[in-house]
């Protein structure tokens, strides 16, 4: 069979950019859906892990940004713009060098995992740190769009929603149809949107009997979505959902609404719990965001919130990759745990706890 081709090629009828957009392409998609049997037992149901961190630079933004870079070479752009958490700027800076574009970035400063810091600075982006969060940093995107000329390739950019879409579409042709319940972490929203226009639009084609219950999870410090208020100082440790005022807010209420889904907030407790949980169980590293949906699932059960899941088939999106930020990951274990012996096999075999 012939490699993935990334998902321009892989689903260009179904995208809504020009026909003849020329695919700048990383070979992005076409991730893993890997069956958890972890929180299959724990909630008596049928659960799949959409591992997103597989994607070329660690996270589902490569579907929107093979898109968004795409669109923007067709449309004659030199530099491209967008503000982030990290993972975005990660993006754009490997897909604009892919194809020769001067990639911009704005991140809050110090707020940014230092992965994806590197990734950024080692694709040749002009990073700009911003004393400011991300809400500030996407209103200076914006404008900066504006008044100068770059394309502005956060996902207020619809075309970046188109790429991102085919997460649905890779899940039910797996699947065979759309699952009952899909779960996922939000920040900026773009994504709950874009895997809501994927999963209408499989349904819409016959591809799919239905839709699921869209059900997202923030984390409380940044949880606009679960009280409907601006958060004007948004504070977690899962930094790229640190977003107070998402740009997608409305189409995120609006799939949320639609599949008779919702939203709720989480503990960054719970969010570090859930990632060390998914690492130790599952095999499956993920950043502190990404654990937001399998947390939201745990918290769920125990509650009796959210759907009815037992019996029930559901997909979880993992959306970014652990080794972006091992930072916070070794947080977890306090002082990192540190057992040096001499080079004698006695010694490990004593110090591993062998005998
Ligand atoms: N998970 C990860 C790992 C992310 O990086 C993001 C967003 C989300 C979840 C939330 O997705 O914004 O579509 O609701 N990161 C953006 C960035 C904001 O700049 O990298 P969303």
């Amino acid at each position: 069979t012939q490699q993935w081709r990334g998902v321009i090629e892989e689903y260009r009828p179904l995208l809504d950019i020009p026909a003849d957009t020329p695919a700048i392409t990383l070979g992005e998609g076409g991730t893993p859906l890997v069956r958890s049997e972890w929180l299959s037992a724990v909630g008596k149901a049928d659960v799949w892990l959409k591992i997103e961190g597989q994607n070329p630079t660690g996270s589902f933004k490569d579907r929107g940004m093979t898109t968004a870079i795409s669109v923007a070479v067709h449309e004659g752009a030199k530099a491209c713009v967008c503000a982030s958490t990290g993972n975005t700027s990660a993006s754009m800076a490997a897909y604009a060098a892919k194809a020769g574009l001067t990639p911009i970035v704005l991140v809050p400063s110090g707020k940014i995992a230092a992965g994806k810091l590197a990734q950024a600075l080692v694709h040749g982006a002009q990073v700009i740190q911003v004393r400011g969060n991300f809400d500030d940093c996407l209103r200076m995107s914006r404008g900066l769009a504006d008044h100068y000329p770059v394309a502005l390739v956060n996902s207020v950019n619809p075309v970046r929603l188109q790429g991102q879409k085919t997460a649905s579409f890779e899940i039910v042709d797996r699947l065979g149809d759309a699952p009952d319940i899909h779960l996922l972490p939000v920040g900026n929203a773009g994504n709950i949107s874009a895997y809501w226009l994927g999963y209408k639009q499989y349904a819409d084609l016959g591809r799919a009997t239905r839709k699921p219950v869209m059900r997202a999870f923030q984390a409380e410090g940044a949880a606009p979505l679960v009280t409907g208020e601006v958060f004007p100082e948004p504070e977690t440790r899962a930094t790229a959902i640190r977003i107070g005022n998402p740009a997608s807010w409305k189409l995120a209420t609006a799939a949320a609404g639609e599949s008779g889904g919702g939203f709720a907030a989480l503990s960054d407790d719970q969010i570090l719990h859930a990632q060390a949980e998914l690492a130790r169980r599952d095999g499956v590293f993920v950043e502190p965001a990404s654990a937001a949906g399998v947390a939201g699932f745990l918290q769920d059960l125990e509650l009796g919130t959210g759907p009815t899941y037992a019996g029930k088939q559901v997909v979880v999106t993992v959306t970014g990759h652990g080794l972006k930020d091992t930072v916070t990951a070794l947080e977890w274990f306090g002082e990192v745990p540190e057992v040096v012996v001499d080079a004698d096999i006695d010694a490990a075999a004593a110090a591993a706890g062998l005998v």
